[in-house]
């Protein structure tokens, strides 16, 4: 029970990720406050409060991103900060409004909560490989991404990739104000999270998967795939939080494969599902980069093979009535 009598918080703890993150804690021993927006609401919460430990050591608290001062009783007594929450979507009518303010205001909103707090040691920022590889530089296989990278948010404009922009501009904004600030941050960047689900309601990560199950990625945003098995991401935080000597930001991709390959191993493992075969052709038209996994691997990290990911993402999707193979 590394976590035991340790007090650490989550913002954003009904997600996908967040919620597999409050799981590892409760399980570690962790006193775990827990940032929702709306605690009434049973689909945000109760699978928080069913999970073991909660009901000793799970407190949920109401915050908003956009909210002022929202976090600080959040972040009060807190030895460690996961701050996790932001709006993960890929299109609105107003970006600036739903996706970029409430991510780069938000996260300057907890790290100032944090600063009022002399018992905050690290912060944890759940950030993204979208933050370190989108730039005009066409990727090939030879490259090996790592976290020296960083995204061009000019470019990331251009394209409207509003989603990316914010991950790009709050990670920025973060690491500004805690060398301003003397806080100790440590960034996570994973790929495209698969794995099971917690929650009753879908994310944006596996809406891809279930896409690509269900048209065989026609419609999927994404040819080349970075992934990340959801317990591996939710890992690394904790390491990123207990392993002293962590610092500076984390890429966290166990695989990359085309969108064709994953299909081919989502139909090893269910037969019954029709794979188009026009999907081989991306190939040659994506290359597909490397990713390099020796930082992440440094805290600790054992990547979850492919399958599992895949397998264990296709039963909850199953479970909780999405798909019917
Ligand atoms: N999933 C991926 O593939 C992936 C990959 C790389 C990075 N990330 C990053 O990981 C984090 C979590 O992603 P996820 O996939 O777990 O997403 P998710 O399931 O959609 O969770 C996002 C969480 O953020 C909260 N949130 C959104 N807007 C908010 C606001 N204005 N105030 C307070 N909370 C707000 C949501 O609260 P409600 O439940 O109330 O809506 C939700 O709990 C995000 O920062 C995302 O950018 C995700």
């Amino acid at each position: 029970m590394s976590g035991e009598k340790k007090v650490v918080c989550v913002t954003g703890a009904s997600g996908y990720i967040a919620s597999w993150l409050v799981k590892l804690l409760l399980e570690r021993g962790f006193i775990v406050k827990a940032s929702v927006r709306n605690p009434d609401d049973p689909k945000k919460t109760e699978h928080l409060l069913s999970l073991e430990g909660a009901k000793e050591r799970l407190h949920l608290l109401r915050a908003d991103l956009l909210e002022e001062g929202s976090f600080d009783a959040l972040v009060e007594g807190c030895e460690g900060v996961f701050h996790t929450a932001a709006p993960a979507m890929l299109s609105t009518n107003d970006p600036q409004a739903e996706i970029i303010e409430p991510t780069v205001k938000g996260t300057l909103n907890v790290l100032r909560s944090c600063v009022k707090v002399p018992s905050v040691k690290r912060v944890v920022i759940t950030s993204s490989m979208a933050s370190v590889f989108d730039n005009r530089k066409p990727l090939n296989s030879d490259e090996v991404v790592d976290e020296t990278w960083f995204s061009d948010p000019v470019y990331c404009k251009e394209k409207k990739n509003w989603y990316v922009l914010s991950k790009i501009l709050a990670e920025k904004a973060a690491w500004k104000f805690a060398k301003e600030n003397g806080i100790d941050l440590v960034t996570i960047h994973p790929g495209i999270v698969i794995g099971p689900l917690l929650q009753p309601t879908l994310n944006l990560s596996l809406a891809i998967v279930l896409n690509l199950i269900k048209d065989g990625g026609k419609t999927s945003p994404l040819s080349v795939f970075s992934t990340a098995d959801v317990r591996d991401v939710a890992f690394t935080h904790i390491q990123a939080f207990e392993v002293p000597s962590a610092s500076g930001r984390y890429c966290v991709v166990g695989h990359v494969l085309h969108n064709y390959e994953a299909l081919k191993i989502l139909k090893e493992l269910y037969p019954a599902l029709s794979i188009p075969e026009e999907c081989e052709d991306e190939k040659a038209l994506f290359p597909k980069p490397q990713m390099s996994k020796e930082k992440a691997k440094s805290l600790g990290v054992n990547f979850t093979p492919l399958e599992v990911s895949f397998r264990d993402a296709v039963e909850s999707l199953k479970e909780k009535g999405f798909i019917d193979i």
